[in-house]
């Protein structure tokens, strides 16, 4: 199988004030393609400073990333945010849709730092926002659409330049139930797909629709299961 993912002793470390934060603390983890994942664990014991080094919005300070073969560890920024743009998509809790832009515009702002068919990406972003039931809601702005509709945008922004990774930090954190049912859903239908998805949650019903969990503590992970 290949893997998408393989960390080797990965370690983050934030210096606040005196002390030392070991954010990340040895963290060793692979991720084959057309794996569900789900990141558990207690507040502050590095979900989110894990995905974001996954995501390449962060570096670690000492271990090993490879991304699809590739040594993230060792890149500099441009390069970076190159294989960023290529190979990840990043769903948020919180959105981060731009206000001003249409369902459709925020989908296909990625586009604009992509190489390739941009053409054919369009066209994929219209068919994803189709495909999340959106088709009646591609000129609305984001403060004319529902939370869910709002996190089915980010999802279709995060797919439509095909990356080969989805990354989601506490994607359904500000839904309600039966909106994190659908997005979960959507999830399942994508990993069913071939889509590798790498998410963090809070909650178990929510974890349960992963194929895997893995449990964070103290920076180090707890515990690795398949269902
Ligand atoms: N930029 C930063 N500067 C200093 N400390 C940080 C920074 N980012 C994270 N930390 C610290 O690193 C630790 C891990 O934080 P992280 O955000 O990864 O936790 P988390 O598991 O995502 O928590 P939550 O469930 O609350 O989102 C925490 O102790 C946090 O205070
Ligand atoms: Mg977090």
């Amino acid at each position: 199988m290949d893997h998408v993912i393989v960390t080797k002793g990965l370690c983050r470390t934030f210096e606040v004030g005196e002390s030392e934060v070991h954010a990340l603390d040895h963290v060793d983890l692979v991720v084959e393609q057309g794996d569900f994942v789900a990141v558990m664990g207690p507040s502050g014991s590095g979900k989110s400073t894990l995905m974001n080094i996954l995501g390449c919005l962060d570096t670690p300070d000492a271990g090993e990333y490879r991304l699809l073969d590739q040594a993230v560890s060792a890149m500099e920024d441009e390069a970076l945010s190159r294989l960023r743009n290529r190979y990840i998509g990043f769903v948020f809790q919180s959105f981060h849709l731009l206000p001003r832009l249409t369902a459709i515009e925020n989908v296909l702002l990625p586009l604009r730092f992509a190489q390739g068919d941009v053409h054919d990406s369009e066209a994929n972003g219209r068919s994803l926002l189709q495909r999340l039931g959106l088709s009646e809601r591609m000129h609305h702005r984001p403060n004319q659409l529902s939370g869910g509709q709002r996190q089915r945008v980010a999802i279709a922004r995060a797919l439509v330049a095909s990356p080969p990774l989805l990354l989601a930090d506490e994607p359904t954190g500000n839904l309600d139930s039966k909106t994190s049912v659908e997005i979960m859903t959507l999830f399942g239908e994508l990993n069913a797909d071939g889509q590798t998805v790498v998410m963090v949650t809070h909650e178990d019903d929510i974890a349960a629709c992963a194929k895997r969990v893995i449990r964070m503590r103290d920076g180090k992970v707890e515990s690795d299961a398949r269902h």
